[in-house]
């Protein structure tokens, strides 16, 4: 007899696994997105950070090239809204495979603008997109969601879509936080990785390695542009330029 709590399940629906597993209280359960969607609640889980984190991405994403944006993944607070406005009319090409949270974003995009949104529903594992079709990709903290495999499988594709001399512009956790006192503090360390249950192998990864051996897989080289950190390294800004070999 089953006896294990598997609320999850109804979540399935399309998903990956891991997404409906861990993660539906979060994105895929509606009144989630309503209490979870509001700049004091974003701005507490990321311990008061969100403001600069914010003005640094869209710094980074204004001196990158112009041409296509993909904003890979919603994000809850207000990225999606400030990007498109300084887009100048542009569209603003937004992945998810959530349907309920490109609806939550196109709402929010609100007035005319949000016809300047082009959202899609796919898995950012396996993107129906053409190569060589972004000039940049966006990614706000969605990698230390994801399993390892799962990460490997998004890198793949990002790379694969991003055109030459393109940009990928990361917002995410820094690398493993040793000596700050969210870390060291073990009852802190303990409820966000209880929260994020793949951040700590996220945090073990080197990035930037990773995604240099899997550019070369496909014939490209990645170089690391820009860096910023936040927070005594908590959190990091990256700008990486794709390149060929
Ligand atoms: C970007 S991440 C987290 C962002 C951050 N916690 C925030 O809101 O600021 C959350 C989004 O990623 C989406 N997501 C997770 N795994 C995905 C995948 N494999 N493909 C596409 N979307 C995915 C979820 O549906 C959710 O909308």
């Amino acid at each position: 007899m089953r006896s294990r709590f598997t609320i999850w399940r109804y979540f399935l629906d399309g998903m990956p696994a891991y997404l409906a597993r861990h993660y539906w209280w979060a994105y895929l359960w509606q009144p989630a997105i309503r209490f979870f969607d509001h700049q004091p609640i974003i701005n507490a889980i990321l311990f008061g950070q969100y403001q600069r984190l914010l003005d640094q991405t869209l710094a980074c994403l204004k001196r990158c090239p112009g041409g296509r944006l993909l904003q890979l993944t919603c994000v809850y607070g207000k990225l999606t809204p400030v990007l498109m406005q300084s887009m100048d009319g542009e569209p603003l090409y937004l992945v998810d495979v959530a349907p309920q949270q490109l609806q939550h974003s196109r709402a929010k995009s609100g007035g005319e603008s949000r016809y300047q949104l082009l959202p899609a529903r796919m898995n950012a594992e396996y993107l129906a997109l053409a190569e060589h079709s972004f000039a940049t990709v966006l990614i706000f903290f969605l990698f230390h969601e994801m399993p390892p495999e799962a990460r490997q499988r998004t890198l793949d594709e990002t790379l694969r879509i991003i055109q030459q001399d393109g940009r990928l512009v990361i917002t995410e956790y820094g690398p493993l936080p040793r000596t700050h006192w969210l870390y060291r503090f073990w009852p802190s360390r303990w409820l966000i990785t209880r929260l994020e249950p793949f951040l700590d192998g996220f945090w073990r990864e080197d990035l930037a390695a990773i995604l240099q051996e899997r550019a070369q897989q496909q014939g490209k080289g990645v170089k690391q542009i820009e860096e910023y950190r936040f927070f005594n390294d908590f959190y990091r800004v990256v700008v990486f330029e794709v390149t060929g070999l």
